[in-house]
């Protein structure tokens, strides 16, 4: 008898000095929620991670069991430890968008930065786009720095998010 053999597709991953993106599964709901739950809710209301309502593991197991067309889930693997999550959106017409966030016991080691970095250029190469955003808020120093430390210059206010401001990554020239 011929033996069955399951095939699975591999899951895409994409590395970057140190840190692993790979794709949010349902399993890693209880690990990321652990990671945000006691976070203000100010913090909620950012785009990806935080969208409004999303609070409980519940929410959390939902929404990573939810395709969401033309938005891409990594979580941030260091060393096979979840330290935080970052997604990226097709705004079309080559525009692209990027959100993440770091556990607070993970952060100031250098993580997100490498997660922008590795995300932005896959984004680049894998699929064409011509501009990356970043929504910060005008408060938020930290993200401010990622965003500048990894190419990313001020465009200006957000039209529609008070109090926020658009970073942009051009394509790199060739
Ligand atoms: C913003 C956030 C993602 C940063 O994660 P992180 O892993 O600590 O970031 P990194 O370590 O890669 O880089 C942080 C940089 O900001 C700098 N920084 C920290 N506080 C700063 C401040 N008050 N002013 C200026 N720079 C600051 C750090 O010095 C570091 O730069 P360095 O490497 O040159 O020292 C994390 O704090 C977070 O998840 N915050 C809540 C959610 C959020 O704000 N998401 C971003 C939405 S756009």
């Amino acid at each position: 008898m011929s033996e069955r053999r399951i095939r699975r597709k591999p899951v895409e991953t994409i590395s970057g000095d140190g840190i692993i993106l790979r794709p949010v599964a349902v399993a890693d709901s209880e690990i990321m929620f652990n990671l945000v739950k006691d976070w203000p809710d100010y913090l909620r209301f950012f785009w990806g991670p935080f969208e409004p309502g999303c609070k409980t593991l519940n929410d959390w197991q939902r929404r990573n069991a939810t395709k969401h067309p033309g938005l891409k889930s990594f979580v941030i693997l260091n060393d096979e430890t979840l330290v935080g999550q970052i997604e990226a959106g097709n705004l079309g017409d080559g525009k692209w968008i990027i959100g993440f966030w770091i556990g607070t016991q993970y952060t100031g080691r250098g993580y997100a930065k490498k997660a922008v970095t590795a995300l932005t250029d896959h984004i680049f190469k894998a699929f064409g786009a011509q501009t990356i955003d970043a929504n910060v808020d005008r408060e938020n120093l930290t993200a401010k720095a990622v965003a500048i430390d990894t190419g990313f210059r001020l465009s200006g206010s957000h039209p529609d998010i008070p109090n926020h401001l658009v970073f942009a990554l051009n394509r790199p020239e060739k």
